[in-house]
């Protein structure tokens, strides 16, 4: 049976720390899907295509790992494509309460899919996008904190 998990976020925009997810995740399944959520509720600085077409672009060289986009439930996403595996990185305790709640939540709308944590690498822990787009609006170096392309959209959406 191939193994398919699913790595799922708002990726406003995907960072390093994203990747590292993603690249040490890939090792451990036959395939990998990276999923952008569009929450109707939720304002985002990138599009859905825009946030897609970046990982797409990040993860180009991998054979084992897709990306794509759903709205809704992520368990009935997950249900959808057969995987049974909702991966989410962890970087430090105040992430914990949060993917707690999440995970939970998840189990008890479908027990079927379970959630396993992957700890960041510890250049990333605090890293997370919403930070980037400040130090990137506001002219600082971002080079280190994200992939070449995120860093071409990011200072073609804002300057
Ligand atoms: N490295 C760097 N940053 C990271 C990171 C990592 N490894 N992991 C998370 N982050 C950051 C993100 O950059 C983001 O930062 P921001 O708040 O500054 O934007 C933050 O952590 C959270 O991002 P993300 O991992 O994308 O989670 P999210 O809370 O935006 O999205 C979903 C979570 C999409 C998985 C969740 O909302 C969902 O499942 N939605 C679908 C609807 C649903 O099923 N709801 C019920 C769920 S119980």
């Amino acid at each position: 049976m191939r193994t398919i998990a699913l790595y799922p976020g708002s990726f406003d925009p995907p960072t390093n720390g994203h990747y590292d997810i993603i690249k040490r995740s890939a090792t451990l399944f036959d395939k990998l899907i990276v999923a952008v959520a569009e929450n109707p509720a939720k304002k985002y600085f990138f599009s859905v295509d825009e946030r897609t077409s970046m990982l797409r672009e990040i993860v180009r060289e991998y054979d084992n790992i897709e990306v794509d986009h759903f709205d809704g439930l992520l368990v009935e996403y997950a249900d959808k494509i057969g995987a049974v595996t909702i991966i989410r990185g962890l970087r430090a305790l105040s992430d914990f309460e949060y993917e707690f709640e999440l995970a939970l939540m998840n189990r008890h709308l479908n027990a079927n899919v379970d959630t396993i944590f992957m700890m960041t690498d510890e250049h990333y822990s605090f890293i997370r996008s919403s930070l980037v787009r400040e130090v990137a609006r506001l002219g600082g170096d971002i080079s280190d904190k994200v992939p070449p392309v995120v860093e071409k959209y990011l200072k073609e959406k804002l300057f």
